[in-house]
């Protein structure tokens, strides 16, 4: 697969947990799309920025043989990709994404004698992840065997494969289903924009800047509020330190109304009721709190 000169590719997971997030992200930095009829593909209409949707496992792979720029891929992925390649080229990590956390931990059966990281020791340990497994088994100083599974890990005890497993846990949910009690986490992982360890066009080096600027415009929103009011003057320092600002807010005047203000004030997160009340005693009216949907540093 040869990629185009002058349009940009970006690896996404096709069905998974990272699948619908990552694509909001990409919306939410203004990328709108239209899908191929085998739903593998999506064109991008606004843009010259195209989606391939692919097995997450794959995604570094694609980055290091340059049939993509850009994916979006867990940490975990990337990091067990690099410790396996030997320094061979690999992804670089450009952005965390702020999604997808998870953490890559050893997981035993509920009912079984293992009780702590130490009676690994000189057991199996089936894993998708074995150069992460391997790398936190040397630095415990554990002598367990990795077996080495490439999905359903999970019941590697219940077929007499492993003693345990290391594997991803999100909500806990798979390892309950499982009757799997998680022992020790051993990487904790989140979603990141990578990007090809091949050497871009100057056209693309600036595309994939234009992209990633958006990206982190678009998580730098996330949670921010614009917090409006008018105010007497006179409570103007009160206020001001009830606002959970990052920046000090703008203060106006009003026309007609010397002893009035209105305040604009730019928020990391929601203010609760509580705040919303204590700033309407200090005579704060026309409260308004208003979701930022995207900022542009
Ligand atoms: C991981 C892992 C479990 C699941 C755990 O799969 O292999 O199946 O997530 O999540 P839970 O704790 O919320 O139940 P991943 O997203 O990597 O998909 P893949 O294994 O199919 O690549
Ligand atoms: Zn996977």
């Amino acid at each position: 697969m040869t990629t185009s000169p002058d349009r940009l590719r970006i690896a996404v997971q096709k069905s998974g947990r990272l699948s619908e997030a990552s694509l909001g992200l990409l919306r939410r930095a203004g990328l709108a799309f239209r899908a191929s009829r085998d739903h593998l593909f999506l064109y991008g209409e606004n843009l010259p920025i195209d989606v391939l949707l692919v097995r997450d496992d794959d995604i570094p792979g694609l980055l290091v043989e340059g049939s993509c720029e850009l994916g979006i891929v867990g940490r975990n992925v990337l990091v067990e990709q690099r410790l396996a390649g030997g320094g061979s080229a690999a992804p670089e990590e450009l952005l965390p994404l702020g999604f997808g956390g998870c953490r890559l931990s050893i997981a035993i059966p509920q009912s079984g004698p293992v009780a702590q990281a130490s009676d690994l020791d000189g057991l199996r340990i089936a894993t998708s992840y074995p150069a992460l497994l391997a790398d936190w088994l040397a630095r415990e100083g554990l002598a367990a065997e990795v077996v080495v599974l490439n999905g359903s890990v999970e019941i590697a005890p219940r077929l007499g494969k492993a003693e345990a497993i290391c594997d991803l846990v999100s909500s806990g949910v798979t390892l309950a289903a499982n009757q799997l009690r998680e022992l020790v986490p051993v990487f904790h992982s989140e979603a990141v924009l990578a990007l090809s360890p091949l050497e871009q066009t100057a056209a693309k080096a600036a595309q994939i800047e234009r992209l990633r600027s958006r990206i982190a415009g678009a998580l730098s929103g996330d949670g921010a509020r614009l917090i409006m009011l008018q105010a007497p003057r006179t409570a103007l320092s009160e206020i001001r330190r009830l606002l959970p600002s990052r920046d000090q807010p703008s203060v106006l005047s009003l026309d007609g109304r010397p002893d009035d203000i209105a305040v604009q004030a730019l928020c990391s997160s929601a203010l609760d009721w509580q705040h919303l009340e204590e700033l309407k005693r200090l005579g704060a009216h026309g409260l308004m709190v208003l979701n930022v949907e995207r900022m542009l540093a």
